[in-house]
């Protein structure tokens, strides 16, 4: 039984509006790999957080961290071999040579906002493309540009957004719903360039998480880029959710789209919990924007997180994380697409790698948001996390640490078919 004494202490310091996950908050006090144990010693299977990428608590970070933090914490306007370490081993990650720098923060959002910078420098532009439900962080900047949660501030005016294409509503043919949608794309670098803005950058989150895990065609990335090129802007890919190996086929989620970016931000899994984030983005790039701008942040690169990013890149190599991804992924794909196949309601499967979704809807696809809430507290209930996304909230968003095991997607598959089957009634 969770304390009511912890949440009116926690309401008294946060305020009522702190969000919380579940209508039976969790009071969370160990993890390990895959799994979390609550204040009563109950154990937790986690299909729902990219941060610990390779497992709770994973030793091999831990000891690092620890080495790390008894020896020397300083910013980078000293000598450090972590850190050039770090960076090296990062930028050597990017399958493109031209993708040769890395400038480090603390946050997905602030590499959001630096890689913005870099863009609106090399383009002098200042208009920006982002989807129609997308979320890249939560400064003054990026709230001006966020289609896909909640805030009182309005859309800026160099922002417009693209409608994405959503095979799964769609009707007609791909080649039918890539040119309608790139038609919109024109329009929008139209009234950009109308308005004075120009087009500085398209951000795109390559595996369109917030959106709903949405399917999208490389054909239609690959339009935009080109536009977005041609119009003299920059194309930014937020790794924050897909970076690191959790697509399974491939380290970065943009290597599926056919494009390779001018700008690549990353956050989330970087330090599997030790907040680090990092630009990386070619050297002509960065250059120009360093010669104009005395560009330095306290605490991005310190030696701690540097140590704590190698570790990742450490476990990601050794216990072959890319290639797990895959295998696993592949049979959580087949596993809930089995699920699915009993249930009308569940419409759709969706995702690659360690990343799944599955969309929960009634007649005429319309969209289930209500089981879709009742489905992840009934899973919360049976001690196995996930979450909901999607413009509807209809969509079950399934995205553990990649130590996942094929025996947990057994759990969680046989929990969501049961789950359903009660719900679903
Ligand atoms: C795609 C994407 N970009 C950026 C961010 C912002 O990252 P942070 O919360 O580390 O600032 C998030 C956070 O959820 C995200 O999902």
């Amino acid at each position: 039984m969770i304390s009511s004494d912890i949440l009116e202490r926690r309401e008294r310091q946060f305020g009522p509006n702190a969000p919380l996950f579940y209508d039976r908050p969790l009071h969370m006090v160990r993890g390990s790999e895959c799994w979390m144990w609550d204040a009563d010693g109950n154990r937790y299977l986690d299909c729902y957080n990219n941060v610990p990428h390779v497992g709770h608590c994973h030793p091999h970070v831990v000891d690092a961290l620890c080495k790390q933090a008894s020896t020397l914490n300083i910013h980078t306007r000293y000598l450090n071999e972590v850190v050039l370490q770090y960076a090296e081993r990062l930028t050597g990650l990017l399958p493109s040579p031209q993708l040769d720098r890395a400038m480090f923060v603390c946050t997905g959002t602030e590499a959001n906002e630096l890689a913005l910078r870099i863009a609106r420098h090399a383009s002098g532009n200042r208009g920006v493309l982002v989807s129609d439900f997308s979320y890249h962080g939560n400064s003054s900047g990026f709230a001006e540009l966020t289609t896909g949660l909640p805030h009182p501030e309005p859309m800026a005016d160099f922002v417009r957004s693209l409608k994405i294409p959503d095979p799964y509503r769609w009707e007609g043919s791909e080649d039918e719903m890539v040119a309608h949608h790139l038609a919109l794309v024109d329009d929008a670098i139209e009234s950009l360039t109308e308005a004075g803005f120009g087009v500085a950058t398209v951000i795109f989150d390559t595996i369109f998480s917030t959106e709903g895990l949405l399917d999208v065609p490389p054909a239609y990335v690959q339009g935009v880029a080109q536009r977005v090129r041609d119009a003299g802007g920059l194309f930014i890919a937020d790794e924050v959710q897909p970076g690191f190996g959790r697509m399974g086929d491939a380290m970065w989620g943009f290597e599926s789209t056919g494009v390779t970016p001018d700008l690549v931000t990353m956050g989330k899994p970087m330090g599997n919990g030790h907040p680090v984030g990092a630009v990386v983005t070619s050297s002509a790039l960065a250059d120009a924007f360093t010669g104009d701008a005395l560009y330095f942040n306290t605490f991005g690169g310190n030696p701690v997180s540097a140590a704590a990013g190698n570790a990742v890149l450490d476990v990601i190599e050794r216990e072959d994380l890319v290639h797990h991804s895959a295998t696993v992924g592949q049979y959580l794909q087949e596993r809930l697409k089995d699920v699915a196949s009993k249930f009308n309601c569940a419409g759709d499967v969706r995702g690659r790698g360690l990343f799944a979704a599955v969309e929960l809807v009634g007649d005429g696809k319309q969209p289930e948001a209500r089981l879709a809430k009742a489905v992840i507290n009934e899973m919360r209930n049976r001690q196995i996390l996930i979450s909901k996304i999607g413009p509807a909230d209809n969509v079950l968003k399934i995205r553990p640490p990649l130590c996942l095991g094929t025996e947990e997607v057994d759990l969680l598959a046989d929990a969501l078919s049961s789950t359903i089957g009660t719900l679903a009634q």
